[in-house]
């Protein structure tokens, strides 16, 4: 935890203020897999790909092997929803065909992309997927977004507080979303937060060190990774950054 380097940040909150309260607003707008981001041709290349190097461990109905993950169905939601297609995208091309990674070219990744987005239902479009498409892209089911699932490394903001048994929890905090990087998030980005309403979540937060209590009553972003249960939802902590010095109201 580097909260000092994030109390730094906090002076350049009100400069950005207003850019902050703007990105909230754009996350609204995503484009969702719903939106057709692949074409018909696309996903036809896709499958002469997948058939040659995939299908050996994949099967042809998708639903893999005890080693191979399923790539269609509630399995495959299951793993990626709430995720972008970048993320798939680039999962695959750095580690697939499993047995010898990053041997494809990136043209034939993408259709592989295209090709299982397809399988997935999700409609085609007008336009090819790209790199930069695919980055921008949510993975969601048809009823819109839903919650991250368990173990998925995700970012909440709150409001630090004792919970029970001397453990630390996020209060008021926002629903969990993912992210791809588990380090402290950017002054800009910690700053961009602070425009946010606060959320109805709790999370207890799991392995904090060192103790943040000169921090309660702030309003904290929390990375790490998700650990849902009956009792109540936990974060795993890599990084906590300094949001704000109040709650909100
Ligand atoms: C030699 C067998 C083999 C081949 C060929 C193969 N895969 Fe895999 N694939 C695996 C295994 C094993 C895993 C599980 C890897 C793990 O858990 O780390 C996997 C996992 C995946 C995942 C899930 C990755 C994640 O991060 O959860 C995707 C998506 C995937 N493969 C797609 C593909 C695509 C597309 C191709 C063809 C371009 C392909 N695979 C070819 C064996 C294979």
């Amino acid at each position: 935890m580097r909260l000092t380097s994030a109390v730094a940040a906090l002076f350049l909150a009100g400069a950005a203020g207003a850019a902050g309260a703007g990105a909230g607003v754009v996350q609204e707008n995503r484009t969702t897999v719903w939106d057709g981001v692949y074409t018909a041709e696309q996903a036809a290349r896709g499958q002469a790909v997948y058939n040659r190097h995939c299908l050996g461990c994949h099967q042809a109905d998708f639903s893999g092997t005890e080693e191979a993950s399923p790539l269609a169905g509630g399995a495959f939601m299951q793993a990626w929803r709430e995720d972008t297609v970048g993320n798939l995208y680039t999962r695959i091309r750095n580690l697939m065909p499993f047995d010898e990674p990053a041997t494809l070219s990136d043209a034939a990744y993408l259709d592989s992309v295209a090709y299982l987005l397809q399988v997935n239902g999700f409609p085609a479009g007008p336009r090819e997927l790209t790199a930069a498409g695919a980055a921008d892209t949510r993975i969601e089911a048809e009823d819109g977004p839903g919650d991250v699932p368990s173990f998925a490394l995700v970012s909440v903001v709150g409001c630090l507080a004792r919970g029970d048994d001397a453990t630390w929890v996020l209060t008021r905090a926002t629903r969990a979303v993912r992210t791809d990087d588990p380090s402290e998030s950017s002054p800009e980005a910690l700053a961009a937060r602070a425009g946010q309403p606060p959320g109805t979540r709790t999370f207890e937060l799991m392995a904090v060190y060192p103790d943040p209590a000169a921090h309660a009553g702030h309003t904290i972003e929390a990375k790490g990774f998700l650990i849902r249960s009956p009792d109540g939802d936990r974060i795993n902590v890599s990084t906590l950054g300094m949001v704000s010095d109040a709650c909100g109201p």
